[in-house]
């Protein structure tokens, strides 16, 4: 059991999967401000297009590293790399402003 999980740790850790963290019902109340009726079924979806389409070519950057105001430009910018559809670019906008104005932690 312990094996297991030092092994999913590692796993996790290589991958850069703690940078990318999950989406909670918290995130997705907070969300609902800016687009009433979202879901953190919605969110993961963009967390995982996120994964998907923005890790060939750079490591994916925590939703923190930038504030919420500022992934819409980058996102903009990488589009055109990542050869978004408007959907997916909107799935992965709502994800990574969302995460990036998670209250700190105290
Ligand atoms: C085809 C390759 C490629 C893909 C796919 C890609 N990127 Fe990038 N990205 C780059 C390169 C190269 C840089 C660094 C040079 C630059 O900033 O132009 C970069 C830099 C960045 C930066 C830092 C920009 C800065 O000014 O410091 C962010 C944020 C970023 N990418 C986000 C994303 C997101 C989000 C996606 C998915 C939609 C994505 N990238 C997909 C190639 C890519």
């Amino acid at each position: 059991m312990i094996r297991g999980g030092r092994a999913a740790l590692a796993v996790a850790l290589l991958t850069g999967c703690a940078a990318v963290p999950h989406a909670t019902p918290e995130d997705a109340a907070r969300a609902a401000g800016s687009w009433p009726g979202i879901s953190v079924a919605d969110l993961e979806a963009g967390r995982s297009r996120y994964v998907a389409r923005c890790t060939s070519c750079h490591r994916a950057r925590s939703p923190a590293r930038y504030p919420p105001d500022r992934w819409g430009a980058h996102l903009d910018k990488m589009a055109e790399r990542a050869r978004l559809s408007p959907d997916d670019r909107d799935l992965i906008l709502r994800y990574l402003v969302t995460l990036a104005g998670r209250p700190a932690t105290p």
